[in-house]
Protein backbone atom coordinates (compact mmCIF):
# COMPACT_ATOMS: atom_id res chain seq x y z
CA UNK A 1 0.00 0.00 0.00
CA UNK A 2 3.12 2.00 0.86
CA UNK A 3 4.05 1.63 -2.72
CA UNK A 4 0.83 2.21 -4.05
CA UNK A 5 0.34 5.61 -2.35
CA UNK A 6 4.22 6.72 -2.86
CA UNK A 7 3.03 5.83 -6.74
CA UNK A 8 0.25 8.30 -6.90
CA UNK A 9 1.55 10.90 -5.34
CA UNK A 10 4.42 10.92 -8.45
CA UNK A 11 1.54 11.40 -10.71
CA UNK A 12 1.82 7.46 -12.00
CA UNK A 13 -0.98 5.26 -13.32
CA UNK A 14 -1.29 1.91 -10.59
CA UNK A 15 -2.58 0.52 -13.74
CA UNK A 16 -1.43 -3.23 -15.22
CA UNK A 17 2.04 -2.36 -17.37
CA UNK A 18 1.88 -3.13 -20.89
CA UNK A 19 2.77 -6.97 -20.91
CA UNK A 20 6.78 -8.13 -21.52
CA UNK A 21 5.10 -11.08 -24.09
CA UNK A 22 3.38 -8.63 -26.52
CA UNK A 23 6.58 -9.35 -29.22
CA UNK A 24 6.16 -12.93 -31.06
CA UNK A 25 9.54 -13.03 -32.14
CA UNK A 26 11.35 -11.14 -35.85
CA UNK A 27 9.06 -13.72 -38.35
CA UNK A 28 6.01 -13.00 -36.61
CA UNK A 29 6.65 -9.04 -36.13
CA UNK A 30 8.25 -8.67 -39.86
CA UNK A 31 6.24 -11.43 -41.57
CA UNK A 32 5.59 -9.48 -44.64
CA UNK A 33 8.80 -8.29 -45.16
CA UNK A 34 10.30 -12.24 -45.21
CA UNK A 35 10.29 -15.02 -47.20
CA UNK A 36 8.09 -16.85 -45.22
CA UNK A 37 4.21 -18.47 -45.61
CA UNK A 38 1.62 -20.21 -43.98
CA UNK A 39 3.56 -23.11 -44.35
CA UNK A 40 6.75 -22.84 -42.78
CA UNK A 41 7.04 -24.06 -39.08
CA UNK A 42 8.40 -20.94 -37.17
CA UNK A 43 10.76 -22.09 -34.96
CA UNK A 44 11.12 -18.85 -32.53
CA UNK A 45 12.71 -17.88 -29.24
CA UNK A 46 11.43 -14.96 -29.41
CA UNK A 47 14.55 -12.78 -30.48
CA UNK A 48 14.63 -9.35 -31.64
CA UNK A 49 12.99 -6.12 -30.34
CA UNK A 50 16.38 -5.63 -28.52
CA UNK A 51 16.79 -2.27 -27.45
CA UNK A 52 18.54 0.80 -28.74
CA UNK A 53 20.07 2.59 -25.68
CA UNK A 54 21.69 5.95 -25.68
CA UNK A 55 25.58 6.37 -24.59
CA UNK A 56 25.98 9.58 -23.32
CA UNK A 57 29.20 8.93 -21.97
CA UNK A 58 30.60 8.15 -25.96
CA UNK A 59 28.54 11.20 -27.50
CA UNK A 60 30.65 13.07 -25.02
CA UNK A 61 33.78 12.50 -25.52
CA UNK A 62 32.67 13.50 -29.49
CA UNK A 63 31.07 16.48 -28.16
CA UNK A 64 29.52 18.91 -31.38
CA UNK A 65 25.81 17.59 -30.41
CA UNK A 66 26.56 14.12 -32.07
CA UNK A 67 24.02 11.66 -30.89
CA UNK A 68 24.86 8.09 -30.07
CA UNK A 69 23.00 4.94 -29.63
CA UNK A 70 23.88 1.31 -29.61
CA UNK A 71 21.90 -1.39 -30.74
CA UNK A 72 22.40 -4.11 -28.38
CA UNK A 73 22.06 -7.36 -29.80
CA UNK A 74 23.59 -9.10 -27.00
CA UNK A 75 20.39 -9.01 -25.36
CA UNK A 76 18.88 -11.78 -27.98
CA UNK A 77 18.10 -15.40 -26.38
CA UNK A 78 21.72 -16.80 -27.08
CA UNK A 79 23.26 -13.62 -26.36
CA UNK A 80 23.66 -12.22 -29.85
CA UNK A 81 22.75 -11.10 -33.37
CA UNK A 82 22.96 -14.44 -34.71
CA UNK A 83 19.76 -15.09 -33.58
CA UNK A 84 18.05 -12.99 -35.96
CA UNK A 85 19.38 -14.83 -38.89
CA UNK A 86 19.28 -18.52 -37.33
CA UNK A 87 15.52 -18.18 -36.15
CA UNK A 88 15.21 -17.76 -40.37
CA UNK A 89 17.49 -20.49 -41.12
CA UNK A 90 16.58 -23.04 -38.99
CA UNK A 91 12.93 -22.04 -39.64
CA UNK A 92 13.55 -22.40 -43.18
CA UNK A 93 15.57 -26.06 -42.98
CA UNK A 94 12.58 -27.16 -41.06
CA UNK A 95 10.46 -26.48 -43.67
CA UNK A 96 12.42 -28.32 -46.01
CA UNK A 97 12.24 -31.39 -44.03
CA UNK A 98 15.98 -30.79 -43.08
CA UNK A 99 17.06 -33.50 -40.01
CA UNK A 100 20.92 -32.03 -39.50
CA UNK A 101 22.06 -28.16 -39.77
CA UNK A 102 26.05 -27.52 -40.35
CA UNK A 103 28.07 -24.69 -39.53
CA UNK A 104 31.62 -23.17 -38.62
CA UNK A 105 32.16 -20.84 -35.98
CA UNK A 106 33.95 -18.52 -34.23
CA UNK A 107 31.50 -19.32 -31.36
CA UNK A 108 28.11 -17.25 -31.91
CA UNK A 109 26.86 -19.14 -34.64
CA UNK A 110 27.38 -22.25 -33.44
CA UNK A 111 25.61 -20.92 -30.07
CA UNK A 112 22.23 -19.58 -31.93
CA UNK A 113 22.61 -22.68 -34.33
CA UNK A 114 22.56 -25.28 -32.16
CA UNK A 115 19.47 -23.79 -29.65
CA UNK A 116 17.44 -23.40 -32.82
CA UNK A 117 18.47 -26.50 -34.28
CA UNK A 118 17.64 -28.06 -31.09
CA UNK A 119 14.31 -26.29 -30.58
CA UNK A 120 13.22 -26.99 -34.15
CA UNK A 121 14.23 -31.12 -33.49
CA UNK A 122 16.99 -30.94 -35.96
CA UNK A 123 20.69 -32.53 -34.98
CA UNK A 124 23.33 -29.45 -34.78
CA UNK A 125 26.91 -30.26 -35.90
CA UNK A 126 29.19 -26.98 -35.07
CA UNK A 127 32.53 -26.65 -36.09
CA UNK A 128 34.76 -24.28 -34.22
CA UNK A 129 38.79 -23.47 -34.16
CA UNK A 130 40.16 -25.58 -31.49
CA UNK A 131 41.21 -23.32 -28.69
CA UNK A 132 39.99 -20.08 -30.41
CA UNK A 133 36.35 -19.56 -29.18
CA UNK A 134 35.34 -17.82 -25.80
CA UNK A 135 34.57 -20.30 -23.13
CA UNK A 136 30.51 -18.75 -23.18
CA UNK A 137 30.12 -19.79 -26.57
CA UNK A 138 31.78 -22.99 -26.02
CA UNK A 139 29.42 -23.54 -22.93
CA UNK A 140 26.54 -22.99 -25.03
CA UNK A 141 27.07 -25.10 -27.98
CA UNK A 142 27.19 -28.08 -25.58
CA UNK A 143 24.33 -27.18 -23.50
CA UNK A 144 21.84 -26.94 -26.06
CA UNK A 145 22.73 -30.23 -27.47
CA UNK A 146 25.22 -29.51 -30.60
CA UNK A 147 27.85 -32.01 -31.75
CA UNK A 148 30.64 -30.14 -31.76
CA UNK A 149 34.16 -30.39 -33.77
CA UNK A 150 37.17 -28.66 -32.74
CA UNK A 151 39.13 -28.43 -35.81
CA UNK A 152 43.11 -27.12 -35.76
CA UNK A 153 42.96 -24.82 -37.89
CA UNK A 154 41.27 -21.17 -38.07
CA UNK A 155 37.31 -20.22 -38.92
CA UNK A 156 38.02 -19.90 -42.74
CA UNK A 157 39.54 -23.38 -42.65
CA UNK A 158 36.63 -24.45 -40.88
CA UNK A 159 33.88 -22.92 -43.27
CA UNK A 160 35.37 -24.54 -46.22
CA UNK A 161 34.96 -28.01 -44.74
CA UNK A 162 31.38 -27.57 -43.86
CA UNK A 163 31.27 -26.26 -47.37
CA UNK A 164 32.13 -29.18 -48.77
CA UNK A 165 30.10 -31.55 -46.27
CA UNK A 166 26.92 -29.98 -46.87
CA UNK A 167 27.67 -30.21 -50.54
CA UNK A 168 27.90 -33.56 -50.05
CA UNK A 169 25.80 -34.88 -47.48
CA UNK A 170 22.25 -34.41 -46.00
CA UNK A 171 23.05 -31.15 -44.10
CA UNK A 172 22.06 -27.96 -44.15
CA UNK A 173 24.84 -25.00 -44.19
CA UNK A 174 23.27 -21.99 -42.00
CA UNK A 175 26.18 -20.07 -41.92
CA UNK A 176 25.60 -16.96 -43.75
CA UNK A 177 26.07 -18.19 -47.01
CA UNK A 178 22.42 -19.19 -46.45
CA UNK A 179 20.51 -16.33 -47.93
CA UNK A 180 17.57 -16.87 -45.09
CA UNK A 181 20.49 -15.97 -42.53
CA UNK A 182 21.03 -12.51 -43.87
CA UNK A 183 16.83 -12.14 -44.36
CA UNK A 184 16.52 -12.85 -40.85
CA UNK A 185 19.49 -10.60 -39.74
CA UNK A 186 18.21 -7.07 -41.94
CA UNK A 187 15.60 -6.61 -39.19
CA UNK A 188 17.69 -5.39 -37.02
CA UNK A 189 18.11 -2.39 -39.28
CA UNK A 190 14.18 -1.91 -39.51
CA UNK A 191 14.28 -1.91 -35.47
CA UNK A 192 16.75 0.83 -35.60
CA UNK A 193 14.53 2.71 -37.76
CA UNK A 194 11.35 1.98 -36.34
CA UNK A 195 12.68 3.22 -33.06
CA UNK A 196 14.62 6.38 -34.53
CA UNK A 197 11.60 6.99 -37.02
CA UNK A 198 14.18 7.56 -39.32
CA UNK A 199 18.24 5.61 -40.51
CA UNK A 200 20.73 7.04 -38.62
CA UNK A 201 23.94 9.74 -40.06
CA UNK A 202 26.36 6.82 -39.09
CA UNK A 203 26.40 3.07 -38.87
CA UNK A 204 29.23 1.55 -37.11
CA UNK A 205 29.56 -2.09 -37.30
CA UNK A 206 32.14 -4.87 -36.32
CA UNK A 207 32.97 -6.81 -39.46
CA UNK A 208 34.34 -10.52 -39.65
CA UNK A 209 32.69 -12.86 -42.18
CA UNK A 210 30.99 -9.63 -43.54
CA UNK A 211 27.17 -10.86 -43.58
CA UNK A 212 25.78 -8.35 -40.69
CA UNK A 213 26.68 -5.10 -42.51
CA UNK A 214 25.13 -6.83 -45.65
CA UNK A 215 22.30 -7.57 -43.92
CA UNK A 216 21.71 -4.38 -42.37
CA UNK A 217 22.71 -2.89 -46.12
CA UNK A 218 19.50 -4.73 -47.48
CA UNK A 219 17.47 -3.33 -44.20
CA UNK A 220 17.78 -0.11 -44.87
CA UNK A 221 17.22 -0.20 -48.34
CA UNK A 222 14.33 -1.92 -48.53
CA UNK A 223 13.24 0.44 -45.83
CA UNK A 224 13.86 3.44 -47.70
CA UNK A 225 12.58 1.83 -51.03
CA UNK A 226 9.26 1.56 -49.03
CA UNK A 227 9.45 4.67 -47.72
CA UNK A 228 9.78 4.12 -43.77
CA UNK A 229 13.05 6.38 -43.76
CA UNK A 230 14.33 8.86 -46.27
CA UNK A 231 17.62 9.02 -46.16
CA UNK A 232 20.63 5.58 -45.92
CA UNK A 233 23.43 5.83 -43.40
CA UNK A 234 27.05 5.54 -44.27
CA UNK A 235 28.58 1.98 -43.40
CA UNK A 236 31.01 2.17 -41.14
CA UNK A 237 32.67 -1.36 -41.27
CA UNK A 238 35.48 -1.89 -38.74
CA UNK A 239 37.75 -5.00 -38.48
CA UNK A 240 40.38 -5.52 -35.82
CA UNK A 241 43.73 -5.27 -37.54
CA UNK A 242 45.61 -8.39 -37.50
CA UNK A 243 42.26 -9.69 -39.07
CA UNK A 244 41.25 -6.67 -41.66
CA UNK A 245 41.47 -8.24 -45.26
CA UNK A 246 38.62 -5.89 -46.37
CA UNK A 247 41.05 -2.71 -44.89
CA UNK A 248 43.70 -4.70 -46.41
CA UNK A 249 42.20 -6.00 -49.77
CA UNK A 250 43.56 -9.33 -49.34
CA UNK A 251 42.84 -12.42 -47.54
CA UNK A 252 45.13 -12.65 -44.41
CA UNK A 253 46.07 -16.04 -44.00
CA UNK A 254 47.04 -15.81 -40.33
CA UNK A 255 44.05 -13.89 -39.00
CA UNK A 256 45.04 -12.81 -35.14
CA UNK A 257 42.79 -10.72 -32.59
CA UNK A 258 41.69 -10.73 -29.14
CA UNK A 259 38.11 -10.38 -30.73
CA UNK A 260 37.99 -14.18 -31.86
CA UNK A 261 34.35 -13.45 -33.28
CA UNK A 262 35.68 -11.63 -35.95
CA UNK A 263 39.07 -13.51 -36.52
CA UNK A 264 37.98 -13.92 -40.17
CA UNK A 265 40.99 -13.53 -43.09
CA UNK A 266 38.95 -14.55 -45.86
CA UNK A 267 35.30 -13.07 -45.33
CA UNK A 268 32.78 -14.96 -47.52
CA UNK A 269 30.03 -12.12 -47.86
CA UNK A 270 33.09 -9.74 -49.28
CA UNK A 271 31.36 -8.30 -52.34
CA UNK A 272 27.89 -7.44 -50.64
CA UNK A 273 30.08 -5.51 -48.19
CA UNK A 274 31.91 -3.78 -50.46
CA UNK A 275 29.13 -2.78 -52.43
CA UNK A 276 27.26 -1.33 -48.74
CA UNK A 277 30.62 0.14 -48.34
CA UNK A 278 30.77 1.91 -52.09
CA UNK A 279 27.04 2.83 -52.55
CA UNK A 280 26.45 3.98 -48.77
CA UNK A 281 30.17 6.42 -49.05
CA UNK A 282 31.18 4.47 -46.27
CA UNK A 283 34.45 3.13 -45.06
CA UNK A 284 36.31 -0.21 -43.61
CA UNK A 285 38.78 0.58 -41.40
CA UNK A 286 40.97 -1.34 -38.78
CA UNK A 287 40.82 -1.14 -34.77
CA UNK A 288 43.77 -2.73 -32.65
CA UNK A 289 43.32 -4.83 -29.87
CA UNK A 290 44.35 -2.02 -27.47
CA UNK A 291 42.29 0.22 -29.17
CA UNK A 292 39.31 -2.65 -28.83
CA UNK A 293 40.03 -3.27 -25.73
CA UNK A 294 40.07 0.67 -24.80
CA UNK A 295 36.27 0.48 -26.13
CA UNK A 296 34.96 -2.51 -24.37
CA UNK A 297 35.99 -1.30 -20.52
CA UNK A 298 34.58 2.04 -21.65
CA UNK A 299 31.13 0.58 -22.75
CA UNK A 300 31.43 -1.74 -19.14
CA UNK A 301 32.16 0.87 -16.65
CA UNK A 302 31.48 4.39 -18.59
CA UNK A 303 27.77 3.56 -20.37
CA UNK A 304 26.83 0.36 -18.33
CA UNK A 305 26.61 -1.89 -20.66
CA UNK A 306 28.84 -5.22 -21.51
CA UNK A 307 29.29 -6.23 -24.75
CA UNK A 308 32.35 -8.89 -26.05
CA UNK A 309 35.44 -7.66 -27.20
CA UNK A 310 34.63 -8.24 -31.28
CA UNK A 311 31.01 -5.87 -30.36
CA UNK A 312 33.55 -3.18 -29.30
CA UNK A 313 35.07 -2.65 -32.85
CA UNK A 314 32.26 -0.31 -33.42
CA UNK A 315 32.50 2.31 -30.92
CA UNK A 316 36.66 1.69 -31.06
CA UNK A 317 36.22 2.45 -34.90
CA UNK A 318 33.44 5.45 -33.79
CA UNK A 319 36.35 7.23 -31.48
CA UNK A 320 39.08 6.77 -33.87
CA UNK A 321 37.03 7.81 -36.57
CA UNK A 322 34.95 11.05 -34.36
CA UNK A 323 36.76 14.19 -36.41
CA UNK A 324 34.65 12.87 -39.44
CA UNK A 325 31.28 12.64 -38.14
CA UNK A 326 29.39 15.39 -38.60
CA UNK A 327 28.13 18.19 -36.07
CA UNK A 328 24.56 16.89 -34.59
CA UNK A 329 24.66 13.74 -36.96
CA UNK A 330 23.06 10.97 -35.00
CA UNK A 331 25.40 7.58 -34.85
CA UNK A 332 24.43 3.99 -34.17
CA UNK A 333 26.82 1.60 -32.90
CA UNK A 334 25.86 -2.09 -33.47
CA UNK A 335 26.53 -4.11 -30.14
CA UNK A 336 26.73 -7.57 -31.45
CA UNK A 337 27.61 -10.26 -29.02
CA UNK A 338 27.05 -10.30 -24.66
CA UNK A 339 29.93 -9.41 -22.87
CA UNK A 340 29.22 -12.52 -20.72
CA UNK A 341 29.97 -14.79 -23.23
CA UNK A 342 33.35 -14.08 -22.91
CA UNK A 343 34.55 -13.80 -18.93
CA UNK A 344 37.48 -14.71 -19.49
CA UNK A 345 38.64 -11.39 -21.62
CA UNK A 346 36.61 -9.19 -18.62
CA UNK A 347 38.71 -10.96 -15.95
CA UNK A 348 42.19 -10.07 -17.32
CA UNK A 349 40.87 -6.43 -18.63
CA UNK A 350 39.89 -4.33 -16.74
CA UNK A 351 40.54 -1.57 -14.42
CA UNK A 352 38.42 -2.27 -11.05
CA UNK A 353 40.46 -2.81 -8.19
CA UNK A 354 40.05 -6.45 -6.78
CA UNK A 355 40.31 -7.14 -3.45
CA UNK A 356 41.06 -10.66 -2.62
CA UNK A 357 41.92 -13.06 0.42
CA UNK A 358 40.30 -10.26 3.36
CA UNK A 359 39.60 -11.64 6.49
CA UNK A 360 36.11 -11.66 7.19
CA UNK A 361 35.33 -8.51 9.45
CA UNK A 362 33.65 -5.82 9.24
CA UNK A 363 36.56 -3.66 10.11
CA UNK A 364 38.82 -5.00 7.64
CA UNK A 365 36.21 -4.37 4.59
CA UNK A 366 35.75 -1.11 5.90
CA UNK A 367 39.41 -0.13 5.93
CA UNK A 368 39.63 -1.34 2.37
CA UNK A 369 36.61 0.98 1.22
CA UNK A 370 38.83 3.45 2.53
CA UNK A 371 36.94 4.95 5.66
N1 LIG B 1 30.40 -9.62 -33.71
C1 LIG B 1 30.25 -10.82 -33.16
C2 LIG B 1 30.01 -10.91 -31.70
C3 LIG B 1 30.30 -11.99 -33.98
O1 LIG B 1 30.14 -13.18 -33.41
C4 LIG B 1 30.55 -11.85 -35.36
C5 LIG B 1 30.64 -13.03 -36.21
C6 LIG B 1 30.69 -10.56 -35.86
C7 LIG B 1 30.62 -9.47 -35.01
C8 LIG B 1 30.93 -10.31 -37.30
O2 LIG B 1 29.77 -10.50 -38.06
O3 LIG B 1 30.63 -12.18 -39.63
O4 LIG B 1 28.49 -10.98 -40.06
O5 LIG B 1 30.68 -9.80 -40.23
N2 LIG B 1 30.64 -14.20 -35.77
C9 LIG B 1 30.60 -15.41 -36.60
C10 LIG B 1 30.40 -16.64 -35.74
C11 LIG B 1 31.69 -15.52 -37.58
O6 LIG B 1 30.81 -17.73 -36.14
O7 LIG B 1 29.80 -16.52 -34.67
P1 LIG B 1 29.89 -10.88 -39.59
Amino acid sequence: MALLEALRRLGQPAGRPPSPQSWPGLIEAYRSWLPVSAATPVITLQEGATPLIPAPVIAARIGRDVKVFLKYDGLNPTGSFKDRGMTMAISKAREAGSEAVICASTGNTSAAAAAYARRGGMRAFVLIPDGYVAQGKLAQALLYGAEVLAVQGNFDRALAIVREVADQYPVTLVNSLNPYRLQGQKTAAFEVVDTLGEAPDWLCIPVGNAGNISAYWMGFNEYRNAGLCRRLPRMMGFQAAGAAPLVLGRTVEQPDTIATAIRIGNPVNRDNALRAQSESNGAFMAVTDAEIIEAYKLLGSGEGVFCEPASAASVAGLLKRQAEVPTGATVVCVLTGNGLKDPTTAIEHNDSRFHTGLEPDTATVARVMGF
